[in-house]
């Protein structure tokens, strides 16, 4: 049943922070006080759900965090969330705080939490109605072609790899630069080419140890000696490409000995920083957009799904609030990143294919 005006709408980010939460939750309570509805926020994602630690949303407060990363209603990874105990307790909660409807912003397990509890009896009598919009810079989710916090990661990491290319530039040396993204080569080779990296190494693209240092070794003599004779060579590493830097080093630096003894090798690994600072306009306004849609979903009666955004990997057609975004049942969501992230599907397919196809491009 749709959402009326009056009813209780709590509105939660969980697992990884994503730069463009807060623009996600400025919109979804902005709209969600337009539509009538009795918006609140959860603290701290499921963690404190179960904990019944609902609070007023200030929508000044929102609009000052919209232009900051992170998320003003603390994020978390619940363990205890998933289990038995805790799907009794997030029933109990949902009966003594008065939700009727449950906005999630989030990834893929937070999904998942969504899924688990929609439906669940309200103290209307009705069944909990709710509502998923994608945030992970990992760009790991399907049924949306972007999912927010993925453009801001992407230019930080651009502005990193810059930095890094002046001083590689300045000594001549090799530098290995590792990069978030969990399972998911998207974010390693979309910043590697925009920020004209030389070689990528993705767990798309399936090599052995030995198959990654033999390319790196070659990029290297190519870059070096060839007639590029170019001053830097910057190798990007996903997170998920299964070998160890150090090794990849070391064993790299052996080969390359007696052939460019000059030659420096350096690691650097942007952990967390890829993570933090100011969304991007494309982050705020995809969040405000999707955020929307999501809302209107939930009053017009739609009830289990994600507002994704329309494009590669999103099946349409779109929803009658926005021609760029499309509402997905929640458990299709689910079941297509699992078969995404085992290359199952054609957009899996096609990442694969054109990462193989532009690792000779970039190296050259
Ligand atoms: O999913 C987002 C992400 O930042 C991944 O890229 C990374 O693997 C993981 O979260 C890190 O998680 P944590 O912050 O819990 O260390």
């Amino acid at each position: 049943m749709a959402l009326q005006r009056g009813d209780r709408l709590a509105v939660l980010t969980s697992g990884g922070d994503a730069p463009g939460m807060n623009a996600a939750l400025r919109a979804a309570a902005r709209v969600g006080v337009e539509m009538g509805f009795d918006v609140v926020g959860v603290e701290d994602g499921y963690t404190g759900l179960l904990e019944g630690r609902l609070r007023r949303v200030d929508l000044g407060v929102l609009d000052e965090a919209a232009r900051r990363g992170g998320t003003v209603l603390g994020t978390a990874r619940s363990k205890v969330f998933p289990t038995a105990q805790g799907q009794a307790r997030a029933r109990e909660q949902v009966l003594a705080t008065g939700i009727e409807g449950l906005l999630v912003i989030g990834g893929n397990g937070s999904l998942a939490g969504a899924n688990s509890i929609a439906g669940v009896p309200t103290a209307s009598g009705r069944e909990l109605a709710v509502a998923g919009v994608p945030a992970s810079i990992d760009n790991d989710l399907a049924c949306t072609a972007m999912a927010i916090g993925v453009d801001t990661a992407m230019n930080t990491i651009v502005e990193a790899i810059d930095r890094i290319y002046d001083t590689a530039s300045a000594h001549r040396r090799t530098f290995f630069i590792e990069v978030m993204g969990r399972d998911c080569g998207y974010l390693a080779m979309t910043s590697g080419i925009a920020a004209g990296a030389d070689a990528v190494l993705v767990p798309e693209v399936d090599k052995t140890e030995d198959d990654r240092i033999e390319h790196v070794v070659n990029v290297i003599h190519r870059a070096y000696e060839g007639e590029a004779a170019r001053r830097r060579v910057l190798v990007i590493k996903a997170e998920g490409a299964k070998v160890d830097l150090n090794r990849l080093k070391a064993a790299v630096e052996a080969r390359i000995a007696e052939l460019l003894p000059d030659v420096d090798t350096r690691i650097t690994v942007l952990g967390h920083v890829v993570r933090g600072g100011s969304p991007s306009a494309f982050d705020r306004l995809l969040g405000a957009r999707l955020s929307n849609a999501a809302v209107r979903g939930l009053a017009a009666g739609d009830t289990g799904f994600m507002a994704g955004w329309l494009g590669a990997g999103a099946p349409g057609p779109a929803t009658p609030f926005d021609p760029n975004v499309v509402l997905t049942p929640i458990p299709t969501v689910l079941e297509e990143t699992a078969k995404l992230m085992r290359g199952e599907t054609a957009l899996a397919q096609w990442r694969r294919r054109v990462y193989r196809e532009v690792e000779p491009i970039i190296a050259r």
